[in-house]
């Protein structure tokens, strides 16, 4: 199926895009209430960061762009032009680009964040809503990322602040983390617009993929722990643990350090899922931190128990799932247990037995940091965790403005809409 898909995409020029191949969205299980469609009916290749233009309003009738980065070559927009969600259709507005994975709209401005570089474009919408390319935009930062790397993807976004903030992953398993430019790996680094200004904002995180703000301005993210502790087997089927973390408002730049590549988290209960809460930190079996003993390799570990050198996450989100896209909810479609809680998108584990993620789980937090529930949002997309066998991938999440949430998928190549209704839950039978 796959191979059918990208061979139709290869083939495909600018503006005739691919139908998606039929998927079999029956098997995807969601909580009573909710369902899941298309967003639209092409193919969006190698689908990954979201970003909505702003230049819309949830009243109907006005046209609203959705941009979709990928790790193929093109970013396109899903253009709907009455705003009704019936007829979305693709414009390639970027094409011979280095994996463009991150977008983020500003201002009439779509920032895109390639392997090596981030560049600006001009009056975005305009160009999609009349299906053209971009001219050539301005570039912002380039050139500071290493060609040697295992985690050259950016997603990025534009904070409360107004700075542009920029993950830069390890650029192996296990480091060693360097600045590079003025853009650190292992780190979440922050810029102004025009690319300059630039600092090392949090350290210590393996490799960051998805952000959001909350509506105090507290930064939370995703990120993806090592591979291969100790080897390939039981320990690291179950350790360390992607995690969720939290940067409080307010905190000043190189303030924060969340361990890597000394120290990582491994969640209790359930590997599958969870329970609340950080887990408690293991110390890593190869980088050591300088002039320190080791005692107990994974349990607990004075060094990593100590929150100048490791700062505990928020929650423990199971070991190898890849956590990527990450969003608040806004408030309206979904039931109101829902609001200000955390959608991530799990791509789905590649070297765990039995293979684990390929869902987008829910997460309920407070302004402190503090998670309260952590749950099951969307399932279905693996199909045998004894094989790996899968037919999509969810990559980012997206509400939009009525509070459906959109889900990218870059295996499927599609945009899912998860929307809830409550007549559709079904009533209790009635007694005889
Ligand atoms: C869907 O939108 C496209 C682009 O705006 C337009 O060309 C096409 O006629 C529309 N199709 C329908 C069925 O409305
Ligand atoms: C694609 O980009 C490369 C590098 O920027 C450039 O050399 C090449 O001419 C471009 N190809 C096309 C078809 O635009
Ligand atoms: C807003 O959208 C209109 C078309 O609806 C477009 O012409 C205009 O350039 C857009 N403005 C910005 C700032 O994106
Ligand atoms: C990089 O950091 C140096 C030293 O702090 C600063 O002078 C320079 O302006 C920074 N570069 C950018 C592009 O921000
Ligand atoms: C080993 O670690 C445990 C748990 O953190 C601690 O109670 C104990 O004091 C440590 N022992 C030594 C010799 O450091
Ligand atoms: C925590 O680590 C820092 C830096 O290594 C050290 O200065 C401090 O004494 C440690 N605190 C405790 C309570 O171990
Ligand atoms: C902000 O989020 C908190 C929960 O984290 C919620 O209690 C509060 O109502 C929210 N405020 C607004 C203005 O949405
Ligand atoms: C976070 O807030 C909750 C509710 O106010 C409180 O119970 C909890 O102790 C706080 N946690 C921290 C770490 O401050
Ligand atoms: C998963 O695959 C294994 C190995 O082929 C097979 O034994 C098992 O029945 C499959 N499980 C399901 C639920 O299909
Ligand atoms: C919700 O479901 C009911 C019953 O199936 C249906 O009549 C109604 O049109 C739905 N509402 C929306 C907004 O889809």
């Amino acid at each position: 199926m796959t191979k059918i898909c990208l061979l139709l995409l290869a083939a495909s020029v600018s503006w005739v895009q691919a139908q998606t191949p039929q998927l079999p969205l029956d098997l995807i299980q969601l909580p009573t209430g909710f369902s899941i469609s298309l967003y639209t009916a092409a193919a969006v290749p190698s689908a990954r960061q979201l970003a909505l233009s702003q230049n819309d309003s949830s009243a109907s009738g006005s046209t609203r762009i959705l941009y979709v980065g990928s790790t193929a070559s093109e970013v396109t927009a899903l253009v709907d032009m009455d705003g009704s969600g019936s007829n979305v259709t693709a414009v390639t507005v970027l094409t011979n680009q280095s994996a463009p994975n991150g977008v983020v709209w500003h201002q009439g401005s779509l920032f895109v964040a390639e392997t090596r570089a981030i560049t600006r474009y001009d009056n975005a919408d305009g160009y999609a809503i009349s299906g053209q390319a971009f001219p050539s935009g301005t570039v912002i930062a380039q050139d500071w990322n290493p060609v040697q790397d295992d985690h050259s993807l950016h997603f990025i976004g534009i904070g409360p602040d107004g700075y542009l903030y920029v993950p830069q992953g390890s650029p192996s398993n296990t480091g060693p983390c360097d600045p590079y430019l003025n853009i650190t790996q292992c780190a979440i680094n922050r810029m102004d617009l025009d690319g300059s200004s630039q600092v090392t904002f949090a350290t210590g995180i393996r490799n960051s993929v998805g952000f959001a703000w909350d509506n105090s301005s507290n930064l939370w993210a995703t990120t993806n722990g090592r591979d291969q502790l100790d080897g390939v087997g039981p320990v690291h089927d179950d350790r360390p643990d992607d995690t969720l973390f939290y940067v409080p408002a307010g905190t000043l730049p190189g303030k924060l350090d969340f361990g890597f590549p000394y120290c990582h988290w491994e969640g209790e209960g359930d590997p599958e899922l969870r329970s609340v809460g950080s887990g408690y930190p293991i110390v890593d079996d190869v980088n050591f931190p300088p002039g320190t003993t080791i005692n107990n390799t994974y349990g607990q570990f004075a060094y990593c128990s100590n929150v100048t050198n490791d700062q505990p996450p928020s929650q423990a989100l199971g070991p190898h799932v890849a956590a990527l896209g990450m969003t608040f909810s806004t408030a309206g479609m979904f039931p109101a247990e829902y609001d200000q809680t955390i959608f991530i998108a799990q791509h789905g584990s590649w070297d765990r037995q039995p293979a684990i993620g390929y869902r987008v789980m829910n997460a309920v937090v407070l302004p402190n940091g503090t998670t309260t529930a952590y749950n099951y949002f969307a399932t279905g997309w693996l199909q045998n965790a004894t094989t790996d066998s899968y037919w999509g991938r969810p990559v980012d999440v997206l509400p939009l403005p009525d509070g459906s949430l959109l889900v990218s998928d870059d295996y499927a190549n599609t945009v899912y809409r998860i929307t809830y209704n409550a007549s559709n839950i079904a009533p209790a039978p009635s007694p005889m």
